[in-house]
């Protein structure tokens, strides 16, 4: 029996990139992946390619930006599945740049997406997942919220809140049976990253490994967190970045 058999999954940004990788990763081992994006081509693609693959998916559209949108995409997905088993916190927007050229505009859509969306998806799912006594919760954070670095401020910021929400959250539900756990991805060849060609080359040349990651990479980790593989695992930000923030 495939390892995540009769479980429904949802991943949010799963029409790009890291996300994707982790639909396409969840559905080979046998979930109902809902797929949660802004962009219907590639989400439909997305769910075209898992199922002529012989998985299971669906395309929930949604551009998630407050509390409602979260709740919004919550009752949706209840219309398709029993019950959300593992959400995958992934949908995040990493714009980079000096503090004084932030706009508020900007600080605001960037904490929107990367903090109060998970938020209020968690707060949605995981009191059920509590009540079933067993739920998965991965949230993707990001190296840069490990260390200062010039331009990463706000975007660093951002997923510093997400990975302290992780360990709060990992407290809060993981007597109840919920593992709360993140992957924290080094400089990642995706569609988002692509516009950073070389740059994000030297940023990959900081770390032990010296190269960028694909989005497999990140997969592989986000498959470990999100399954009984990691069975005593609760509360951990596991870097998934080439050593990078080791040495
Ligand atoms: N790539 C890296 O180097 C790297 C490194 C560390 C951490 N990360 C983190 O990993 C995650 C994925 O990164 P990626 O590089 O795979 O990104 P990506 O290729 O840019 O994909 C981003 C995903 O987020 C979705 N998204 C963006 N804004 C949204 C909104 N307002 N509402 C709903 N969905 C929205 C996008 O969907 P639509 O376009 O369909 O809306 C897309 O599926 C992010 O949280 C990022 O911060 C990435």
């Amino acid at each position: 029996m495939s390892e995540l058999q009769d479980t429904s999954t949802l991943v949010t940004g799963g029409t790009s990139g890291i996300g994707r990788a982790a639909a396409i990763a969840l559905a080979d081992l046998g979930a109902h992946v809902l797929i949660s994006g802004r962009d219907e081509v590639r989400g439909n693609q997305v769910v075209q390619d898992i199922r002529s693959a012989g998985g299971q998916a669906d395309f929930l559209p949604a551009d998630l930006r407050d509390a409602a949108s979260a709740r919004s995409l919550v009752a949706r997905a209840r219309e398709l599945v029993d019950q959300v088993d593992v959400l995958v916190n992934n949908a995040g927007i990493y714009p980079l740049g000096p503090t004084e050229r932030t706009t508020e505009r900007e600080f605001d859509a960037v904490f929107a997406l990367n903090v109060k969306v998970p938020y209020f998806l968690v707060a949605e799912l995981a009191p059920e997942m509590a009540k079933r006594g067993h739920g998965v919760i991965v949230n993707v954070t990001t190296m840069v919220a490990e260390f200062g670095a010039t331009g990463t401020g706000l975007y660093g910021a951002s997923k510093a809140a997400l990975a302290l929400l992780t360990k709060s959250w990992a407290a809060e539900f993981g007597p109840h049976g919920v593992r709360v756990n993140a992957v924290s991805p080094g400089p990642t060849r995706t569609d988002g990253t692509a516009e950073l060609g070389d740059d994000l080359d030297q940023l990959a040349a900081a770390a032990p490994a010296g190269r960028t990651a694909t989005a497999e990479e990140i997969a592989d980790a986000i498959i470990f967190l999100a399954t009984d593989r990691s069975s005593f695992v609760h509360g951990a930000i596991l870097p998934v970045d080439g050593g990078r923030i080791a040495v």
